[in-house]
């Protein structure tokens, strides 16, 4: 089979339970606090920092033929968070703390098995989908103008679905040796238990330990 098939059949569960979150009920309700999207914000601001990093670095042949600059979300999540800046700019260490765990698994990866960051890369670019479909609730629920503020929402615009095709394309091609597939699906069940944690946290939000008590 070949491994966007795979990916998609071996991460269907996945996909299931983390779009069960409650962040994305109250994301589609339209009942979602502005401190809980920033948040979000934040957090896949770090994840993407060391992700995109770590494939323009990594010295890997499928790595090199996928990735490209016009793949990063970083510059639309900086973006976002500099638009809400003035307004809000909390420091939700649940949040930081899930991101940076999966960071440090990144960095391994980059380090130990490079080719699997495509599997990080799979679970990010395929949440494109999604994040198009629910671009118009962030702009209700908070007000935006145009793309104002969820401009990561929005990436690609109204090239998602060729975006996703010529994505498939390249990987499939990229990933031709059936010996890379389990490795890369790994990292992709990886990703998506990263995520988890991430929206675990992000709504309802936890309460946060004073330092000074
Ligand atoms: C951070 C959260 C999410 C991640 C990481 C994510 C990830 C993915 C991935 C990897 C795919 C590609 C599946 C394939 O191989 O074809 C996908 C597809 C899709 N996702 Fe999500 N997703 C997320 C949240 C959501 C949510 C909340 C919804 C909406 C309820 C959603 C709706 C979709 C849809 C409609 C597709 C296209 C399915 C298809 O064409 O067969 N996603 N997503």
């Amino acid at each position: 089979m070949a491994i966007m098939k795979k990916l998609k059949t071996e991460t269907t569960t996945d996909h299931k339970r983390l779009e069960s979150y409650p962040y994305f009920k109250a994301l589609e309700e339209h009942k979602l606090p502005l401190e809980c999207y920033v948040n979000q914000l934040k957090g896949l601001a770090v994840i993407h920092g060391v992700l995109e990093g770590a494939l323009a670095e990594a010295s890997c042949e499928p790595v090199a033929s996928v990735w490209n600059d016009s793949l990063r979300k970083l510059p639309f999540l900086v973006k976002d968070l500099e638009f809400f800046k003035p307004r809000i700019d909390p420091d939700y260490m649940p949040a930081i703390e899930a991101a940076l765990a999966m960071t440090e698994k990144i960095r391994l990866r980059s380090i130990e098995n490079p080719v699997t960051l495509l599997g990080y890369l799979y679970v990010f670019e395929g949440s494109t989908l999604g994040n198009h479909m629910h671009q118009p609730d962030i702009t209700a629920t908070f007000h935006l103008e145009g793309l104002t503020g969820c401009r990561y929402y929005a990436s690609y615009e109204e090239q998602v679905p060729d975006k996703w095709r010529q994505f498939r394309e390249t990987m499939a091609a990229a990933l031709q040796d059936a010996d890379l597939h389990d490795p890369v699906i790994a990292a992709a069940h990886e990703a998506f238990s990263g995520l988890e944690k991430l929206y675990s946290v992000l709504f309802p939000m936890e309460k946060q330990k004073n330092p000074f008590n």
